[in-house]
């Protein structure tokens, strides 16, 4: 294969400006108040593939937001490659911390990122990461090198829990056969130190109410005579997790995989530096679960996590009340094996249960999805090694995330293929945050890099 670095150079102008284009559209998922924004966004992709050498690309509608899907089949007998992706965003808010308008893309230079980074909400989840992969395919097809089938699954719900697209994947099996998953949503350890994402957590996330009298109620009048559903919530809350910063809820690690002290060590010689790590964040000391390394405790182990708590007066001033309600969103973050359902189910029996006499608990189930972890003994795998060390030079390390893509464990169910995540965003790029940037560098790396997986890839599989 030729290098395509030359290819990357003469279109990097617009292969930005593209990308910029994308960026100004605000693809809300979660907010109604953006679906003729996020079904514009399904358009622009179509059009994206197309341009990029797809032969057919549609627009699958669903009960929520569509699905783009397209494909280039060269020849039956060599392998598929399934490109997913997601157009969607994260809400922009709150809107005031950002440092210019998360819908008007700039480029900024950082600290981490001397050729510049691209400021905008979905830069790099996943809408610029994505968009590596469409780069990637006109590369290939305009200079023809394209190696092999590819078949794009681009959907606009994955911050949003995906529920259409699972239901897709099941009744399209045949349209979607594929020989390796190809997704660019998740990170790299460093510029210097590229890694390859092995494994992502699951998750379930809830929702509880605490209710206590049938009305809000006079502090003075009825203080210290009733449940106040704010001190009860903090205090069921705080019970969660022990003096060790172990979960409390029981059968919560019964099936909890521990590692190997073999392959803990494996872990933990992929550099890091724990006060790089914690004056990037400002914060003196770390804090988590006892005996085990942050590096472990963000990826092996599972958690426990507040998202949001209310009830009660915040407006300005003081008023003396006593709420009759309190809730909380909390997300659970789980390894594999654990199933979400049932720790789900969990949670919520055991939530119930340590609710004190005088108030009523409800939990409410969201959303979830399972963990999902690849080997690295794979044709897959190997590929992708083998393309990362073409470009930057070095061997990549295998490193387990602890964010989610619920979907990745469904795909592996439903067509019986393994996903290769090759992330290019860093940790510190902001992502669901005010600031959400991604490196011009690691856009550009992405593009050189994906063309070599596929080519070691096809050549891999033909021997
Ligand atoms: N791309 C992220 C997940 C991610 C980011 C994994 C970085 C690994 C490294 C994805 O868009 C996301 O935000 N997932 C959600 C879950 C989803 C069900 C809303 C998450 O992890 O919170
Ligand atoms: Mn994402
Ligand atoms: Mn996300």
């Amino acid at each position: 294969m030729n290098s395509p670095k030359e290819y990357i150079a003469q279109n990097k102008t617009r292969f930005l400006n593209e990308l910029i284009e994308l960026l100004k559209i605000p693809s809300v998922s979660a907010d109604p108040a953006f679906s003729q924004d996020v079904l514009n966004t399904s358009k622009a992709v179509k059009t994206a593939l197309l341009d990029a050498g797809c032969d057919t690309v549609e627009i699958y509608e669903t009960e929520g937001y569509p699905i783009v899907y397209g494909e280039k089949i060269i020849d039956a007998a060599l392998p598929t490659v399934l490109v997913y992706g997601h157009y969607d965003v994260q809400p922009a808010d709150p809107l005031e911390l950002w440092d210019s308008p998360p819908y008007e893309p700039v480029i900024k230079e950082t600290e981490i990122h001397p050729e510049g980074a691209i400021f905008a909400r979905g830069s790099c989840d996943d809408k610029g990461q994505m968009y590596m992969h469409v780069k990637a395919l006109e590369y290939m097809t305009k200079t023809d090198q394209l190696p092999c089938n590819v078949k794009f699954m681009i959907e606009g719900e994955e911050e949003v829990g995906s529920d259409n697209l699972g239901i897709y994947v099941a009744n399209n099996k045949e349209k979607l056969a594929n020989d390796i998953i190809l997704i660019s949503d998740t990170g790299m350890i460093a510029n210097d130190v590229p890694s390859i994402t092995t494994g992502l957590r699951g998750l379930s996330y809830v929702e509880v109410e605490v209710k206590g009298p049938n009305r809000d109620l006079h502090s003075g009048l009825y203080g210290g005579a009733v449940a106040n559903p704010i001190n009860i919530l903090t205090k069921m809350i705080a019970s969660l997790h022990d003096e060790n910063n172990h979960i409390t809820i029981p059968g919560f690690y019964d099936k909890v995989e521990e590692l190997s002290t073999e392959e803990r060590a494996e872990m933990a010689k992929a550099p890091f530096s724990l006060q790089g790590y914690q004056d990037a964040l400002d914060i003196e000391s770390v804090y988590g679960e006892k005996g085990y390394t942050t590096n472990e405790r963000n990826s092996i182990r599972p958690t426990l996590d507040v998202n949001g708590i209310w009830g009660g007066y915040i407006g300005e001033g003081a008023k003396t009340v006593i709420a009759s309600k309190a809730y909380a969103k909390i997300s659970m973050r789980l390894v594999p094996h654990q199933d979400w359902e049932e720790i789900t189910t969990l949670f919520q029996v055991h939530f119930e249960q340590c609710a004190p006499k005088g108030v009523k608990v409800k939990v409410t189930p969201h959303h979830g999805g399972q963990g999902y972890v690849t080997p690295i003994d794979t044709v897959g795998y190997q590929a992708a090694s083998k393309a990362y060390e073409t470009t930057f030079g070095k061997k990549p390390i295998p490193q387990r995330s602890g964010g989610s893509i619920p979907i990745v464990s469904l795909f592996e169910e439903e067509l019986g293929s393994k996903t290769i995540l090759m992330g290019f965003g860093l940790d510190s790029d902001a992502i669901h945050s005010p600031n959400e940037h991604f490196g011009v560098w690691n856009y550009l790396k992405g593009i050189e890099t994906i063309p070599y997986f596929y080519h070691f890839f096809t050549e891999m599989k033909k021997s």
